[in-house]
Parts: structure tokens; C-alpha cells; sequence
């Protein structure tokens, strides 16, 4: 029935189902009251006083505005920060949707499906738009204002490192050399010395050859690797990769589910792991490479042998990949740019 016509303008019948309609209302909402022993009068006089919703209030608009806080005049500076931010938000909904479910046991096959599928849309907004820090923001502004925000990096994303930890069984995520040494039973409090990303954080003395961590993962560390152990044990067996595991294959139906699921977690480990971090690195290249010379790196690390995927090699799910396709990780890229 279209909203805006009168009550005293519509038929008999008509007003007939408006009214009972209401009626079944009130009761619904005078039951959900009542099982909180609310009074329900007082609260409809409550709703009769209270203002409209404005969607600038449940945006939070002038907050949200008020958080871009550039530390120079330089005006590309706030396309850094606001393009953060908005990774940081995407980041937040992939943490909301793993969220959700490491609480259903045993899991099931479409919601699992589903929500990996939510994941996958977002990292594929998060690597297409990437071009915005590549393309979209000018190099000399770049890196006179970069150095005013050191030693902070992107490496210091502390949800990047929960949604690492929240996919895939600790092993995974540890130094290549280490993967094969350590069980799954390994103390992750013990084994966290060896995560992939603190060999990206060293940088080498040219004059001494000598090797020590970097502030910026130092800092890091100090306020959040207390965090990443007690997540880690808590998704110890909740993780992506264990989800999909727990997915039952006893019917023709239950297999088609568990290989489509397959196929999604394949896709995310193809987007995080190699489309995201090459479109990451190709943000590095242009900003911090010019022909004379290499402008000093963010963090202080060898971020060129550091960040490449086909170095990095970091694969959430390598069970689900063959051999040969884990030896070329990464390297397609890498040849669909010579051939340019
Ligand atoms: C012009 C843009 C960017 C440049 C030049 C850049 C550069 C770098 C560099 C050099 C590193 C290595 C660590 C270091 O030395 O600091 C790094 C790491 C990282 N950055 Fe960025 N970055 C950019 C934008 C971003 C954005 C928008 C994000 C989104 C949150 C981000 C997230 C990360 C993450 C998660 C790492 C760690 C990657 C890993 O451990 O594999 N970066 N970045």
C-alpha cells in the first residue's frame, strides 16, 4: 500500500490490515519489553520524544573526518592517510567476517562459503584501488613528507598480521627455513621468534655486514606480539584452513560444497598473498626508486628482496596448491612485466 495516502482516504479493507498489522506490532514489541521487564508505555513515550535519525549522526561523519591528521603541509598527504584508512576498514570487515565464523562449530558449507567469497570481494576492491598510492599521488610530495612519518610503515598494520594469523595454522605464516623444522604442536609463544615478517624488519650495517632489527618492528612487537600469540591460540583450531578442513565430504552434495570452498580459499590466497602485496610493491617501486638512487626505505628494510611474493612466499593454504604451482608463486607478474 503506498505510504503517503491518508488513513481516512484508504478503503475499508485496507484500513482493516494496516490495523491488524499494527496490532501484531505492538504486541511483538510489548513481548520484547516484557522479557526485560520494561515498562512498554514508557518506552513508547520515549520513542514519541526521541528525534529522527540523521544519517550524518549514524555515520559519524564529522568524526570520521575529523581522524585525517597529516603531520606536513604537503597536500598528496592526506590521500596517504585517508587511503590507510580505508584499507584499515576494509581489514576491519575481512577480521568481522572470520569473526563470525570461528563461532559456528562445526561449520557450515554456504555461510563458510559465503563469508569467504565477502573476504575475497574486498581484498579484490583493495588490490584493484592500490593504483590510487601508485598512480594517484605525486612522487617528490611523497617523499619529502614520507620522511616526517618515519619510522611508522604499513608494516605496523596490526589487523594486516590478524588476518594472517586468523586464515591458516601459525606454521604457515613462519619463516620458510623454520616450516619444515616445526610440528603443529610447536609453542606458539616459542615459534613466534620465527614469523615470515621479522625478516623483512633487519637492516645490514653496509660497513659491518652486522644484521639487527628495525625500530619499526621492535615497536611493533612491544605493543601487540602478546596479542598475536593469545589470537593465534585461539584460532588455533578455527582457522580458515581448519574450517575448510572440518567441511564433511560424505555425499555428492557435501563434496561440490568443500571443492567450491576450495576453489574461494585459493582465490584468497591468490589476492592477499600475491595480487595485493605485488600491488603493494609496485607502490614501493615507484615511490622509492629513482634512477640514481633508492630513497630511504620506510622502515629501514631491504624491502626489495623483502616484499616480492615470489620471495615472501607466503601461502595460507598450501594444501590446497600443487607442488608446481607453489614453485611459480608470484612469478607471473614479475613475467608479465618483461614482457612489456
Ligand atoms: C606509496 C605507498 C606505500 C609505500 C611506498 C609502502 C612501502 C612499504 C615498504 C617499503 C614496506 C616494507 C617495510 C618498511 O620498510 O617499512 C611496507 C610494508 C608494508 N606496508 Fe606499505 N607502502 C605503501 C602503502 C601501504 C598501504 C596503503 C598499506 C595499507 C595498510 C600498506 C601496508 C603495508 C603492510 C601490511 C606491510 C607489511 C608487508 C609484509 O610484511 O609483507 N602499505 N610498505
Amino acid at each position: 500500500m503506498p505510504d503517503k495516502i491518508p488513513f481516512n482516504k484508504i478503503s475499508f479493507t485496507e484500513k482493516r490490515e494496516v490495523l491488524r498489522k499494527r496490532k501484531e506490532l505492538e504486541r511483538k514489541l510489548e513481548e520484547k519489553y516484557s522479557l526485560t521487564g520494561q515498562d512498554f508505555n514508557a518506552n513508547l513515550e520515549g520513542l514519541f520524544h526521541a528525534n529522527y535519525l540523521k544519517y550524518w549522526d549514524y555515520i559519524q561523519l564529522e568524526t570520521l573526518l575529523s581522524l585525517q591528521r597529516p603531520r606536513t603541509d604537503f597536500a598528496d598527504e592526506k590521500i596517504f592517510i585517508v587511503y590507510h584508512q580505508i584499507t584499515e576498514l576494509y581489514f576491519n570487515l575481512i577480521l568481522w567476517e572470520i569473526d563470525q565464523l570461528t563461532k559456528i562449530l562445526p561449520p557450515k558449507a554456504d555461510i563458510l562459503l559465503n563469508k569467504i567469497q565477502r573476504i575475497n570481494r574486498y581484498l579484490s576492491q583493495l588490490t584493484h584501488s592500490f593504483d590510487i598510492m601508485v598512480e594517484g599521488m605525486d612522487v617528490m610530495q611523497f617523499r619529502q613528507f614520507r620522511m616526517a612519518l618515519l619510522p611508522a610503515s604499513g608494516f605496523q598494520s596490526k589487523q594486516f598480521r590478524e588476518i594472517e594469523i586468523c586464515c591458516t595454522d601459525f606454521v604457515n605464516i613462519l619463516n620458510k627455513d623454520y616450516q619444515n623444522q616445526l610440528t603443529d604442536k610447536a609453542d606458539i609463544s616459542e615459534v613466534f621468534e620465527f614469523i615470515y615478517w621479522k625478516q623483512g624488519a633487519s637492516e645490514t650495517n653496509p660497513q659491518t655486514g652486522e644484521t639487527k632489527e628495525t625500530l619499526t618492528s621492535i615497536q611493533f612487537q612491544e605493543k601487540y606480539r602478546d596479542e598475536f600469540i593469545k589470537l593465534a591460540n585461539d584460532v588455533h583450531d578455527t582457522n580458515l584452513l581448519r574450517l575448510y578442513e572440518l567441511l564433511p565430504e560424505n555425499d555428492e552434495q557435501s563434496k561440490i560444497k568443500k571443492e567450491n570452498t576450495k576453489l574461494a580459499l585459493r582465490e584468497l590466497d591468490t589476492l592477499i598473498n600475491i595480487n595485493w602485496r605485488l600491488a603493494h610493491f609496485k607502490s614501493a617501486i615507484r615511490h622509492l626508486i629513482d634512477k640514481e638512487s633508492i630513497a630511504q626505505a620506510t622502515g629501514g628494510t631491504n624491502w626489495q628482496k623483502y616484499l616480492p611474493p615470489r620471495f615472501q612466499k607466503v601461502i595460507f593454504f598450501p594444501n590446497l596448491w600443487t607442488e608446481e604451482e607453489k614453485n611459480e608463486w608470484g612469478k607471473k607478474w614479475v613475467e608479465s612485466l618483461r614482457g612489456k
